[in-house]
């Protein structure tokens, strides 16, 4: 059955602006970073750690990890590649990391430039190091439902990363439709695979919505027991060496349907509608968010 409650993780600040091509300021993100934290989500992914030559967007990572304010019971999580990344992470006050994986060995290579093999070692020892620290690290699989560049990816490779990253040590496998091709069909087969050697509550879904089925094939996951969910506000995202990938399932668009199902999250859908307003008005962009819109005009 349905969950009682689920974890929104707010993905907006890293995976809504990464692939903005104009740079967003720093100023900017930080006043977009702190409205949410009034909104009642206990999750939000501030930055990454990875290199501004592949991610210019995402360059000015220290300053906003510093120039947040952090509230309490919020948590800020951000992107860590490899030692380097989770170094300057620490020291720009990070207290929880994610590495992010693939199930696709081509995705892999053009995302963080080495094969998934690779990336496991690099993945472990940034895990190690974050234990030794007492710093939670999530793990994320890309492609889990598809791939930009091989298409189908099977229930099996998927299943096989999310084991590698549990077993590692991530508290979390959320399991990305970086494509967001996916359907409910293939959702349901993916997590039943994957449900066999990760415990339920160690899973996340993280859906793009590229092909309109984000929440639908959320849904199908929280009807299987999932109650952590990945989304951008506005309908932000999408990934710069996914060609191709739009934004991220709304936040306003998932708290309408999770307010509908009376299915508990904390979170005021009316400020998330605000956060989004004025992002959208900063990067000069009109709302994805369905629900948004039909507000708005109302
Ligand atoms: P690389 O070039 O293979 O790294 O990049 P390297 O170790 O060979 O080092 C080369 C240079 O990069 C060196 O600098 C390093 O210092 C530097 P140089 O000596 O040439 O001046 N470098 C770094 N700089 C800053 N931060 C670092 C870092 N590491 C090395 N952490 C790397 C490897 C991973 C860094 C690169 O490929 C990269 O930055 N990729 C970007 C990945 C990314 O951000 N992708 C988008 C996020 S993933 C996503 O959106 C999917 C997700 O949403 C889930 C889903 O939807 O499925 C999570
Ligand atoms: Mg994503």
């Amino acid at each position: 059955g349905l969950p009682e409650f689920v974890k929104i993780v707010e993905v907006g600040p890293r995976d809504g602006l990464q692939n903005e091509k104009v740079i967003v300021p720093t100023d900017t993100k930080i006043e977009f970073i702190n409205r949410l934290s009034q909104t009642g989500l206990s999750v939000i992914e501030v930055t990454s750690f990875v290199s501004s030559r592949w991610v210019p967007q995402m360059a000015d990572h220290t300053e906003v990890m510093k120039g947040i304010h952090q509230y309490p019971g919020v948590r800020y999580p951000v992107l860590t590649p490899n030692l380097q990344g989770f170094h300057r992470a620490v020291a720009a006050g990070a207290t929880e990391i994610s590495v992010f994986g693939a199930a696709s060995e081509s995705f892999s290579k053009k995302n963080i430039n080495c094969s998934i093999e690779e990336s496991m070692g690099k993945f472990e020892e940034v895990v190690k190091s974050a234990r030794h620290m007492n710093i939670p690290a999530r793990g994320y699989v890309s492609c889990a439902l598809g791939c930009p560049y091989e298409g189908i990816i099977t229930p099996q490779k998927v299943t096989e990363v999310s084991k590698r990253l549990y077993s590692m040590g991530c508290y979390e496998i959320s399991l990305g439709d970086t494509i967001g091709v996916g359907t409910p069909g293939s959702m349901k087969r993916m997590l039943e695979s994957v449900m066999k050697e990760i415990p339920l509550g160690a899973l996340a879904v993280h859906c793009h919505d590229t092909y309109g089925q984000a929440l639908a094939n959320i849904l199908t996951a929280l009807q299987m027991g999932i109650n952590v969910v990945d989304s951008a506000v506005s309908g932000l995202g999408g990934c710069p060496y996914a060609k191709g990938a739009s934004g991220n399932v709304a936040t306003e668009d998932l708290i309408y349907m999770l307010n509908g199902l009376g299915l508990n999250t904390g979170v005021n859908l009316y400020k998330v509608m605000e956060a989004g307003d004025f992002i959208c008005k900063a990067v000069n962009k009109t709302t994805n968010s369905k629900v948004a819109q039909a507000s708005f005009n109302a």
